[in-house]
């Protein structure tokens, strides 16, 4: 295969596709809740590892795949579900699907896809997917997304779990982001017929909300009257309907587990090893480790450094897995050492479908398959279950962190 003499790496592809994506779509796939720091240190706790290779150990044979989701995939990494990729490319997440086929990687598709999520499977051939869900406060509207989900096929559901309010990202209130009118929250289409208007196809409506507020621009507070919650109306859309507050432990999980079955049942946004341990006792399926890449609560821990107390906490009874900060194949090399069994990639992926869209998507898994290879080889491994701590020399820094 054939480099890309203008991209040879994740941040050449990240400046092409800033390049490549108007402001609106540029700050909303970049941006970090409040000041940014846990977008930022998502991606340097990696640097707070370096890698101790062993040599004269027989790595001619390089096998970088691993079981997940009942298949024998070719990297131990997948594609995190991210929201509405036709801002980034018209063929959006049938582009990714498409890429992700190619190469044998499991994609992960967000309830906000601008691609329905049929279509979306239709796409993937033998790859697994799996659907991420934000549970609404009208139960019946994820009853029949689940429904559609097992009835084409879908793997899992991966219930998102850090967005009980939604993170305040500051350029996307400021651009009072709103999804252009061509574009649909392809899932909910069936839901949002008849609110309403032409603009119930588009991120928030005219009718809705005055003209220049857009529902990312409304505060909070908005949700609020009188101190008490006031549910969602109009057309379901990200702003609007994805954060739950009124989500626990004992009444959301049983009740997804009897739905979703027989598909698998995991959480995305565990960050404790208080919470890893309540996802097992509540007999998940697997857990992902992220802070949804510093786009919810900034100032957590970077999900790298969270990782070591929830892998000792669930002490192999579950899969764990990992997102946020991914940037090279060493990173993902670095993941597993740690203890983590899969990674899952973010912006890349979106910088890619930005850059060239199905041709850029796979540009973005061929750098990371190729950069994680290299490194098990460099690295004297042959095979990812191999992976592990003996691998990694820890830096100490005198702001390492510790345990209150
Ligand atoms: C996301 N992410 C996300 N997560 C989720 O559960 N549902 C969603 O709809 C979205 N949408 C979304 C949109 C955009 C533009 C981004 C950048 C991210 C979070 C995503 O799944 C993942 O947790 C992070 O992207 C991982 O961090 P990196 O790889 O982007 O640093
Ligand atoms: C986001 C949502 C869609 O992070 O999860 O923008």
């Amino acid at each position: 295969m054939e480099h890309d003499l203008d991209c040879l790496t994740i941040a050449e592809l990240e400046k092409l596709a800033t390049q490549r994506m108007d402001r609106q779509t540029r700050d909303y796939y970049n941006e970090g809740a409040d000041s940014g720091t846990t977008v930022r240190e998502n991606e340097s706790a990696y640097q707070k590892y370096r890698l101790r290779p062993r040599v004269l150990r027989n790595v001619s044979k390089v096998d970088s795949s691993v079981n997940v989701f009942g298949t024998r995939c070719s990297v131990p990494f997948g594609v995190a579900p991210a929201a509405m990729q036709k801002l980034a490319h018209e063929e959006g997440e049938l582009a990714t699907a498409h890429a992700c086929q190619e190469k044998g990687v499991v994609m992960g598709l967000s309830s906000f896809s601008t691609t329905a999520l049929e279509d979306v499977r239709a796409a993937s051939g033998n790859t697994p997917n799996v659907l991420q869900l934000y549970l609404f406060e009208d139960r019946e509207q994820s009853r029949k997304l689940i429904e559609r989900a097992k009835k084409v096929g879908y793997s899992a559901v991966v219930l998102t779990v850090d967005t009980p309010l939604l993170g305040r990202r500051n350029l996307e209130i400021r651009n009072q982001f709103r999804l252009p009118g061509h574009l649909r929250a392809a899932n909910f289409d069936l839901d949002n017929e008849g609110r309403g208007s032409r603009s119930s196809r588009s991120e928030c409506s005219d009718t809705a909300f005055s003209k220049d507020h857009s529902a990312a621009a409304k505060s909070t507070a908005a949700n609020y009257r009188e101190g008490r919650r006031v549910l969602p109306t109009g057309p379901v859309t990200f702003h609007t309907h994805g954060p739950n507050p009124t989500l626990e432990w004992d009444e959301c999980i049983p009740w997804l587990k009897a739905q979703a079955s027989p598909m698998q049942v995991w959480v995305k946004g565990i960050m404790t090893a208080e919470d890893a341990a309540l996802a097992v006792g509540h007999h998940v399926d697997g857990i992902i480790v992220s802070n949804h890449g510093g786009r919810q609560l900034d100032g957590t821990l970077a999900t790298l450094d969270a990782l070591p107390e929830i892998v000792a906490a669930v002490n192999h009874r579950i899969p764990v897995h990992i997102d946020g900060g991914i940037r090279h194949g060493t990173d993902i090399f670095k993941a597993l050492a740690l203890g983590a069994d899969f990674c899952w990639i973010g912006r890349p992926m979106l910088w890619g479908l930005a850059y060239k869209g199905q041709a850029g998507v796979e540009l973005c898994l061929r750098l990371l398959t190729d950069e994680f290879q290299l490194c098990m080889g460099l690295a004297g491994v042959a095979r990812v279950a191999d992976i592990g701590p003996q691998f990694l020399y820890r830096v100490k820094a005198s702001e390492f962190l510790s345990r209150l």
